[in-house]
């Protein structure tokens, strides 16, 4: 899954209640600005190594702390490696295009994005869900999108992304140009029907409560 959006349109938000409702036993999170409104979102890590280390657990919720003082690039590849060892696993990465870009993809993420859906490691067959946001479609790894299930997009303040995109879906890029905060489209990959709606905050503390 994508979500895209200028900031502060949802992305972040519509991610976390997309989680929520998943309830995924086994979930990784890249936290690349320390997101105040990511916390409660998984255990917090600032070690890569201590992250890479829980992810031995059965179940698990963690969120990789990313440390700016090293190399972004090679936290994010062994971050992605980790993913595919662990399988079975939901990995959400957020701020993609400060990892990806349309023409570049990280090995261990192609791999992921590419092969990700089912494959055997370790005599086990296993599976890895990606959810990817970030305010450019332009700015992000298009081997991803064009893999996406679903592609959730918010207000795009460049007209170029809301050309592409629009033009990809059959609409009007004025309408994606224009979608207040927190109103979306949606489009699934089986269908050719897009949904619109608008983020709400009314039953997102519900969903996020485990079921009895
Ligand atoms: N639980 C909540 N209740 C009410 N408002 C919220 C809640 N969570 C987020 N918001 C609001 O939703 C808006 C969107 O925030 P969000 O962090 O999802 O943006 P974003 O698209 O991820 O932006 P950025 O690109 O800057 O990360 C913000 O105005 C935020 O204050
Ligand atoms: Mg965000």
């Amino acid at each position: 899954m994508a979500a895209f959006g200028a900031r502060g349109t949802g992305k972040t938000a519509w991610v976390k209640q997309e989680i929520a409702r998943q309830k995924p036993a086994r979930l990784m999170v890249w936290d690349f600005k320390h997101d105040p409104s990511l916390v409660g979102l998984g255990e917090p890590h600032s070690s890569l190594p201590g992250f890479i280390e829980a992810l031995h657990a059965k179940r698990f919720s963690l969120r990789f702390l990313v440390d700016h003082t090293r190399d972004v690039h090679a936290q994010f590849e062994l971050f992605c490696q980790a993913a595919w060892v662990a399988g079975d696993v939901l990995v959400f990465v957020d701020e993609l295009p400060e990892v990806t870009k349309a023409n570049k993809a990280p090995p261990a993420w192609r791999r992921l994005v590419n092969v990700g859906r089912e494959y055997a490691h370790g005599g086990k067959v296993k599976k890895v869900a990606i959810i990817g946001a970030g305010q450019r479609p332009a700015e992000c790894d298009k081997t991803f999108i064009a893999n996406c299930d679903v592609v959730h997009c918010g207000r795009l303040g460049d007209h170029g992304d809301a050309k592409k995109i629009a033009g990809s879906w059959g609409i009007n890029p004025q309408e994606l140009a224009a979608l207040p905060d927190l109103h979306w489209i949606e489009k699934r990959a089986d269908s050719i029907e897009m949904t619109r709606g608008v983020l709400s905050f009314r039953n997102a503390a519900k969903a996020a409560k485990p079921k009895p």
